[in-house]
């Protein structure tokens, strides 16, 4: 097993070339940490890294987590436990569906063991009567929260930023729980800016959030950050045609392969602002690939809907 480095690789940092962002006189970049791990990608490998050396640390040989079943979080957790020796349970939101999804058939093929809670359940994850039940069904683990947002996962993103050897204006990332921006910011320590784009409808939750994460982890209060809540397109996991449109537009143009359900909507959110004179004039604008590739396979059907009514 090879905890030791935080990055295996180096990742790509790539400008972007067009003549509307020659014209809009903004240099953007795209950081490309999805290619860090085939399965442990993107935000992913540096929320878990250092949550797998603790649990090793204290010798538990289980993890445990929650996620949807469509979740880039329980897909990675499961790669991670079948790379690095532990076994792995998943939790997951609403009735089992058989055949399982291309998502939980990787889990599973990884050794995931799964156990389908109702949504009213589910949303009790985080009582101590539901750890009570988790201990007595399982016995002992290392827990993982949904989205695998904690301290160490703060830590852990916090270095994307040290991976990032240039300078620049503005960092963005695509917000679910908000740790990864978290872990930029503490990562910046006060410089430069770091800019979230919420990928889920109601913000105030995830600005309260990133507060939290941000002080837990780095005891500091810092102001140069922001969530944009504009760009959620109807809620978590919801698309449309316009964006759709939008991302075959950027893979076309720009010949970096992206997913609607969060770099997606960043990065359309970063064209927006752009178009609209949010960044000062030769601002450097890096939008971080956060991965979740995967998903795309189970949303091929959902896609083809509105393709075909474009
Ligand atoms: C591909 C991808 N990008 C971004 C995010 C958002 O990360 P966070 O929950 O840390 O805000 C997620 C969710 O974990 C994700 O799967």
């Amino acid at each position: 097993m090879n905890l030791n480095k935080i990055s295996p690789y180096p990742t790509p940092l790539i400008k972007l070339e067009s003549d509307y962002l020659n014209k809009q006189n903004v240099n953007l970049y795209i950081k490309r940490i999805d290619l860090i791990h085939p399965y442990i990608s993107g935000n992913k490998w540096f929320k878990l890294f250092y949550n797998l050396i603790e649990a090793k640390e204290i010798g538990e040989d289980t993890l445990l987590t929650f996620g949807g079943a469509f979740s880039n979080h329980i897909y990675a957790v499961a790669a991670a436990g079948n790379e690095y020796g532990f076994k792995t349970i998943g939790i997951i939101r609403g009735e089992k569906h058989l055949p399982l999804n291309p998502t939980l058939r990787f889990a599973e093929s990884c050794g995931m063991k799964f156990y389908f809670v109702n949504r009213s359940l589910y949303r009790q994850k985080e009582s101590s009567e539901f750890k009570e039940w988790l201990e007595d069904k399982f016995g002992n683990f290392y827990l993982l929260p949904e989205g695998g947002t904690n301290s160490l996962a703060v830590k852990g993103c916090s270095e994307i930023i040290t991976s990032i050897d240039m300078e620049f204006d503005y960092i963005c990332t695509a917000c679910g729980t908000g740790g990864t921006l978290a872990g930029l910011v503490c990562g910046l320590s006060g410089k430069e800016n770091a800019l979230g784009f919420s990928v889920l409808k109601g913000g105030d939750f995830l600005i309260k959030n990133v507060e939290k994460n941000i002080q837990k982890f780095s005891g500091e209060i810092f102001h140069n950050w922001d969530i944009k809540l504009n760009y959620h397109f109807g809620g978590y996991a919801k698309i449309t045609n316009e964006l759709i449109n939008f991302v075959k537009m950027f893979e076309k143009n720009y010949g970096v392969p992206i997913e609607p359900i969060y770099t997606g909507k960043m990065i359309y959110g970063i064209f927006d602002l752009i178009k609209n004179n949010y960044f000062k004039k030769n601002s450097t604008i890096i939008a971080l690939h956060t991965g979740g590739m995967q998903g795309l396979k189970g949303l091929q059907n959902k896609i083809k809907k509105y393709t075909s009514s474009l």
